[in-house]
């Protein structure tokens, strides 16, 4: 029981200060019979902080429990000309098709929530606790699921992440083949994506741990305002096997949100960018298009022109340590760099401490389970550009060859022979012409 947590629909004021109307009706409209615990039971910490604040105004009920009975899992299939191009075992921790749904509804929910911020958070504060000296899984931390118990919710550093938690709990339900971890990192690399940056190279299937005795302890994420903050992030990075360019790419993802005095301590209640949403209205921006994944963080955290825009000890940091300097420098000029180091930085932050089933992971396609192959375009690939084709396409270029005896991967001989019998018939025409 004391593992379950009955998270409960805020009042309309707090409400407003944590989730968009279209996310509270969605919540409210949410509802679940398991057991649940009593809200003043997770608000009772007194490391809880600001996330006990952020609680108490929470009301009915929505359960996050990794007890929601696992419905029998949906076994994989390798669709011939489907777009699920990659196998999986059958005892694969998470379905693929099911990965792939999942991630068309977390699309959806981004549409209408505009909630990409929290989400990356969420990914980021689940595999930021590992730790790389730990061996065993899963005392070393990491990508797990174990943020979803109350336990380490309410860390003091995971203040308002239980709005996060709300918010994926119908596709969680949905989806009950996908594990908590790999929902975790697929909400936040979506949103990424959908927020316009880079495509990350995630692979899937990550264990859940299964018990809250399996937290880990609080104050493996970094603060905000440490004595020494470079000092400081070095000894907290390093700790996750990342190094100064990881340090510096991560922190971009900074471009994205807000800090919200009432959760973390940090930034201003409202601001001239956060007083009108979109989403719950409040808070401070490090950018002021805090929804749009590009290279404006770096860009304005050196300039440091405008009051309303946030700039923790951590961040400024970035541009003092002669270290991260030189990256953030970069990353200020050059987008496409900064893009490139962001994509690797974040695949390998959702991987930290996970135990994989299969154990190389899962690779999921683009595009949606079932979705009508694409039609052949021949002028979609010939832009002179390089790019990949998509199983499907291939599947459907190699059969046509085959159907006129030949193959993709060599020339047909009926183009020799036609072109013999163009040849032919020119002469002959030529002929018959000059003989006239
Ligand atoms: C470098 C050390 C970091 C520190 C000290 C730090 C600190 C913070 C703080 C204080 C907040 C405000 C939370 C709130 O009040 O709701 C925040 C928000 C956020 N952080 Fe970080 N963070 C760090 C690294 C990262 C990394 C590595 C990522 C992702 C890869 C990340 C992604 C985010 C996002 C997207 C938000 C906005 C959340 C929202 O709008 O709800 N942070 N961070």
């Amino acid at each position: 029981m004391a593992e379950r947590l009955s998270l409960i629909t805020q009042s309309p004021v707090a409400m407003a200060s944590s989730l968009s109307s279209a996310a509270s009706s969605r919540l409210l409209s949410s509802t679940s019979t398991a057991a649940k615990l009593s809200l003043s039971s997770l608000s009772s910490s007194a490391s809880s902080r600001s996330f006990s604040s952020s609680l108490k105004c929470l009301r009915t009920s929505t359960l996050i429990s990794h007890h929601l009975p696992n419905l029998k899992r949906s076994s994989v299939v390798v669709r011939n000309g489907g777009l699920s191009t990659v196998a999986s075992p059958k005892s694969a921790a998470s379905d693929p098709d099911q990965l792939k749904s999942a991630r068309e509804d977390i699309k959806e929910l981004l549409k209408s929530t505009f909630c990409h911020p929290i989400l990356v958070r969420l990914g980021w504060h689940d595999s930021g606790t590992y730790n790389k000296n730990i061996e065993e899984w899963p005392q070393r931390g990491g990508a797990n699921g174990s943020l979803r118990f109350e336990v380490e919710l309410k860390h003091a550093a995971n203040a308002g992440l239980v709005n996060a938690l709300k918010l994926i709990q119908s596709i969680k339900e949905k989806y009950s083949a996908v594990t908590y971890a790999d929902l975790f990192q697929l909400a936040s690399a979506t949103a990424i994506e959908e927020a316009g940056g880079p495509k990350i190279p995630m692979k899937y299937g990550r264990v859940d741990v299964s018990g809250p005795e399996q937290c880990p302890e609080e104050g493996r994420l970094p603060d905000a305002g440490p004595p020494s903050p470079a000092d400081h992030l070095r000894e907290v990075f390093y700790r996750m096997g990342l190094n100064d360019k990881d340090i510096v790419a991560l922190s971009g993802a900074h471009t994205l949100g807000r800090s919200r005095p009432e959760r973390s301590g940090w930034g201003k209640p409202e601001t001239k960018y956060t007083k009108d949403g979109p989403g719950a209205p409040g808070g401070q921006s490090w950018t002021a298009q805090w929804l749009k994944f590009d290279n404006s963080y770096f860009k304005d955290i050196k300039e440091r022109r405008d009051e309303d825009l946030l700039v923790l000890p951590t961040d400024a940091v970035l541009f003092e340590d002669p270290s991260f300097k030189v990256y953030a420098e970069k990353y200020a000029e050059d987008q496409e760099l900064f893009f490139k180091d962001y994509a690797e930085a974040h695949a390998k932050l959702s991987n930290l401490g996970a135990k994989f089933d299969p154990p190389e992971g899962i690779v999921i396609a683009d595009g949606p389970t079932g979705a009508t192959p694409e039609k052949f375009v021949a002028a979609k690939y010939s832009s002179g550009k390089v790019r990949e084709l998509s199983e499907t396409m291939k599947q459907k270029i190699r059969a046509e060859y085959q159907a006129v005896g030949g193959s993709p991967d060599k020339p047909l001989q009926s183009n020799y022979f036609l072109n013999i019998m163009i040849v032919i018939a020119v002469l002959a025409i030529l002929t018959s012409l000059l003989g006239n």
